[in-house]
């Protein structure tokens, strides 16, 4: 993955398309028209190669304020994540992914807050994010057992492409 070219829209196009597997054709389209709030988006495909422009996405300043908060608990916990395998510490590593960023790292309320007002390819993308810190957490466990810690760090080389992803997609008001 060429992350360092994350800021030209139409290689974040790509590389949105590369990360979607699990996501629709029809979905990513579909994020690319009208957002919830009428304001024009363009999705991760629209934008010229050079307008370095991100889809604006409008959220409330109170569930901005909390998107943004975990967004930081999100940093913390890949720093986090790194530094335990780094001292061979699975388990841990394991632990950080599911209270962090895995799927009860959100608190219901406000993941259906910020849901609300996503394009639905930003959703999935949120959605990736989630499942995927999930399957770090499972392949970290294994590598506590097996002492193999490659599948671990290929799923989570894959959940940060996720962060890029979004980041070079869309921006909030
Ligand atoms: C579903 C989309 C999405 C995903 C996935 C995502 N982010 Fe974000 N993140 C955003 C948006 C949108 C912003 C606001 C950017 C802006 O307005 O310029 C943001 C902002 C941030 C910020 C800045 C916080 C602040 O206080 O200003 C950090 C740090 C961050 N994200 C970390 C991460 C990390 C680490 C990951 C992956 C583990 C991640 N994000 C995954 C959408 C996402």
């Amino acid at each position: 993955m060429n992350t360092h070219r994350f800021g030209k829209a139409s290689r974040a196009a790509a590389l949105a398309l590369l990360l979607c597997g699990a996501v629709s054709a029809a979905g990513l389209a579909q994020g690319a028209g009208t957002g919830r709030s009428g304001e024009r988006t363009q999705g991760a495909g629209a934008a010229s190669p050079r307008s370095h422009r991100r889809a604006l996405v409008r959220f409330p300043p109170i569930v901005k304020r909390a998107t943004l908060a975990t967004m930081r608990r999100h940093l913390q916990g890949l720093a986090e994540i790194q530094q335990a395998m780094a001292a061979g510490d699975l388990e841990t590593a394991a632990r950080i992914a599911t209270m962090k960023l895995g799927m009860s790292s959100m608190h219901g309320g406000q993941a259906r807050q910020e849901a609300r007002f996503m394009p639905p390819a930003m959703r999935a993308l949120g959605m990736r994010l989630h499942r995927q810190a999930g399957a770090f957490a499972l392949a970290a466990q294994d590598a506590a057992a097996t002492g193999d810690v490659r599948k671990a760090q290929v799923v989570l080389g894959q959940m940060m492409q996720t962060c890029v992803a979004c980041h070079a997609a869309y921006r909030l008001n």
